[in-house]
């Protein structure tokens, strides 16, 4: 591939494992969201793909691709159970992951999610972080009713000052220069990404295997597998948001470099031994040109170090699930997910 060319338009077909996983979740998650005040519903049925602004069913369904359901579900089964006993930790977290969504919006001022407009653009700003506030508020009512939900929401509440925690590093890194004593180091990265991202999938696998029964091993197991695989999808997404095409992802491309956010990929090209390191410094540095930074980043191989980075996490997720016994048929499954997630910056 040339430098500077975008990712490959293919949109990547989603494993009949997420398919599964969201049909499975869909009943209980349209009563839950069916129990809020009526336009707050309209929100949150706008923002997982259900209904048009005005509360028309949807005509294309673009929702998410319902990653963190799917761990939950499979945490369930890799722990011996019936997939339905891992169901409201599906709903929780994808709650909590529309929540961060709305909110994660507003603070990065971007104006697309989804393939239309983010529910700030779409509501305004006030209700769009009143909406976050309740599906928030859904998520712990939801879990908190689940057998065994004191111990669930313990999880969830650390996964969410994680997240809270990585939100709050993503932000304070882009006003930080790019080079320099105070740039931001992999290292710093790499726990950002995983509190932002990774601990939510965590506790995903974590909680749909504390459902399904699991002994603390195996839970604990699932918790760290899903933090890593979190951490490469935040890779992945930092690519994406690079190297990607708007009409496949349905988010903006390049709104990272704009906003000075310290991605993976650039974050590695900067430290690379090459000459298009030095002339990517000086663009970043003079807020130049967004597409040409982007183009600088891949010819210094940032894009080649972002994917081995990503692989890496993959590989500490795969040595965390092989130390504990996991139902066969489940463990397939995760097992299939990292190909996926990897495959969409291929
Ligand atoms: C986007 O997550 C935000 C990140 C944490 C990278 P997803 O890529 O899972 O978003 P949807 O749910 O599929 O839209
Ligand atoms: C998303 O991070 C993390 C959370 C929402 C908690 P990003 O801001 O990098 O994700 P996108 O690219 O907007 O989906
Ligand atoms: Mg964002
Ligand atoms: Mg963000």
């Amino acid at each position: 591939m040339t430098a500077g060319s975008p990712i490959a338009p293919v949109a990547v077909d989603l494993p009949e494992v997420l398919d599964r996983c969201r049909a499975l979740m869909r009943p209980a998650m349209e009563v839950a969201v069916g129990g809020l005040h009526p336009w707050v519903g309209e929100m949150a049925g706008y923002a997982l793909g259900w209904c048009e602004v005005g509360g028309a069913p949807a005509a294309a369904a673009p929702g998410g691709k319902g990653v963190r359901p799917a761990l939950a579900v499979l945490g369930a089964e890799a722990a011996g159970a019936p997939g339905r006993t891992g169901v409201p930790a599906a709903v929780a977290v994808e709650l909590v992951h529309t929540f961060s969504l709305l909110h994660d919006d507003i603070m990065d001022g971007d104006a697309t999610r989804r393939r239309r407009p983010a529910v700030w653009k779409a509501y305004g700003t006030g209700p769009a972080v009143l909406a976050g506030d309740a599906l928030f508020a859904l998520a712990v009512e939801t879990l908190a009713a689940a057998p065994d939900g004191a111990a669930a929401l313990r999880r969830l509440s650390a996964a969410l000052a994680d997240l809270l925690r990585g939100q709050a590093d993503d932000l304070r890194f882009a006003t930080r220069p790019w080079t320099g004593r105070g740039r931001v180091r992999p290292e710093a990265y790499r726990t950002m990404a995983e509190h932002k991202t990774g601990a939510l999938l965590g506790c995903a696998a974590a909680l749909g295997a504390l459902l399904g029964g699991a002994p603390r091993a195996t839970v604990d197991a699932l918790d760290r597998a899903g933090r890593h695989l979190g951490t490469a999808f935040q890779v992945v997404d930092d690519m994406l948001g690079l190297w990607g095409d708007p009409a496949v992802t349905g988010k903006p491309v390049h709104a990272d470099l704009r906003e000075r956010k310290k991605t993976y990929p650039v974050l590695a090209a900067l430290d690379a031994p090459h000459p298009a390191a030095r002339r990517l410094a000086e663009l970043l540095e003079s807020d130049g040109d967004p597409a040409g930074a982007a183009a600088l980043a891949e010819a210094a191989g940032g894009r080649a170090a972002a994917l081995e980075g990503a692989r890496r996490q993959v590989a500490a997720a795969r040595t965390a699930l092989a130390a504990v016994p996991l139902r066969a048929a489940a463990a397939a499954e995760l097992d299939a997910l990292p190909a996926f997630l990897l495959g969409r910056a291929l």
